[in-house]
């Protein structure tokens, strides 16, 4: 019974993933500003990562995250979250005008 309810909170968890969820998305978005600037709005030598739309925005972070983009810091980065926090991450930014 114990297994059942386990499972079904964490299929429960991962459907909302799915899902924009503003706090998280947020939160998650923190570990960018060190580098990208308070909302993406670079200001030093980082490139401003607003404006780019949701799916590209992910497409670039997988393209990171796997490899297939080369960078300094970012591939480094982008490893460090979960495809669906990368896609939390781009609504975010998507959300915010450049
Ligand atoms: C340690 C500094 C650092 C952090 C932290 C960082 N970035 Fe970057 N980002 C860079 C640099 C530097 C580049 C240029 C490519 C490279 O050298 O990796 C870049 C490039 C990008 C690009 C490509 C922009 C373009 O137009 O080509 C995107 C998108 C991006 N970052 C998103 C993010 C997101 C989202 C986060 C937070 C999850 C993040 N970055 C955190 C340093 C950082």
């Amino acid at each position: 019974m114990k297994k059942t309810l386990i499972a079904l909170a964490c299929a429960i968890s991962l459907s909302y993933a799915i899902d924009y969820d503003p706090v998280k998305g947020s939160m998650l978005s923190l570990s960018c500003a060190s580098c990208h600037g308070t909302d993406g709005k670079s200001v030093a030598i980082t490139p401003l990562i607003t404006g780019l739309g949701k799916t590209t925005m992910y497409n670039i972070l997988l393209d990171y995250k796997y490899d297939r983009r080369p960078g300094t810091m970012m591939p480094k980065h982008a490893k460090g979250f979960t495809d669906a926090e990368l896609e939390q991450i781009s609504y975010y930014f998507s959300k915010i005008k450049r």
